[in-house]
């Protein structure tokens, strides 16, 4: 069983890669929902959350686990690695790379929480292409607030998607990487403002990617005869369980 974790509803964009991508694998996503969103919060509490969620998904017999959250990683990863050196983790972060190599602009924008963007991974890629390309940044101001409450597609919604995504497209920006894992749930609105030629990038397939050559590493590939379970934990209620089932089997 691989465990998978994130603040709330996000990692769910993860974990629709990996449920496409590895078809035999159990998956067991816990979404925290009690203390999201992490975005705005000090590190010491993220990393808390994180470790306490880990141990729940450990406790539960996970064999890998996904940090299926931009912000957690960029905050716990090198500590959860260090606690638990027998376990493969793999972490969420914005894809610099991919874009700062094909823009043709020389302009890149990143949407992702504040705490990511000040966190030493995304400040390593930024050192890394920043003198070739232009790394534009910008906090998506409600957006997990509003993929938490299933508001996508509101009026409300597509204002929060036009502040944020405009002014990285009017300062020339052709690709506009997805730093946070709610992100993708407002991809439709994000394309809407950004516009034709403009590649929105988005890491989960690419996670997906990364899980199974890791499996495959540690030689721990599910067989193809397991019939595989999806079950869904939370730090909140029975209804938010329900809510993470729901909407990790919705189609987007
Ligand atoms: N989905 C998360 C991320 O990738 C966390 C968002 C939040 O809780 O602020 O950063």
């Amino acid at each position: 069983m691989i465990g998978v974790f994130d603040s709330g509803l996000g990692g769910l964009s993860v974990w629709q890669a990996l449920y496409r991508a590895l078809p035999f694998e159990s998956l067991l996503y816990l979404g925290d929902g009690a203390r999201c969103p992490y975005g705005s919060r000090s590190s010491e509490e993220v990393c808390q959350f994180t470790e306490e969620a880990v141990e729940r998904l450990l406790s539960k017999g996970c064999k890998m686990i996904v940090i299926a959250c931009n912000t957690a990683t960029a905050v716990a990863i090198a500590h959860l690695r260090e606690k638990y050196p027998n376990v493969p983790f793999v972490g969420l972060e914005p894809a610099v790379k991919p874009a700062a190599l094909t823009t043709k602009s020389g302009v890149i924008g990143v949407l992702a929480t504040k705490r990511s963007l000040e966190g030493d991974h995304f400040r390593r890629a930024e050192e890394k292409y920043g003198a070739e390309v232009t790394i534009l940044k910008a906090v998506g101001e409600g957006f997990v607030e509003a993929v938490e409450s299933n508001e996508e597609h509101t009026a409300q919604t597509a204002e929060l998607v036009r502040k944020a995504v405009k002014p990285l497209v009017d300062a020339g920006a052709d690709k506009i990487v997805l730093g946070c894992t709610h992100y993708p749930f407002l991809r439709e609105e994000i394309a809407r403002v950004a516009g034709e030629g403009v590649e929105i990038i988005d890491s989960s397939e690419a996670v997906a990617r990364r899980v199974a050559a890791l499996l495959d590493e540690y030689d721990m590939r599910a067989s193809e005869e397991s019939k595989p379970e999806y079950d869904f934990l939370t730090f909140a209620d029975d209804e938010y369980a329900e809510k993470l089932r729901n909407k990790a089997f919705q189609t987007r």
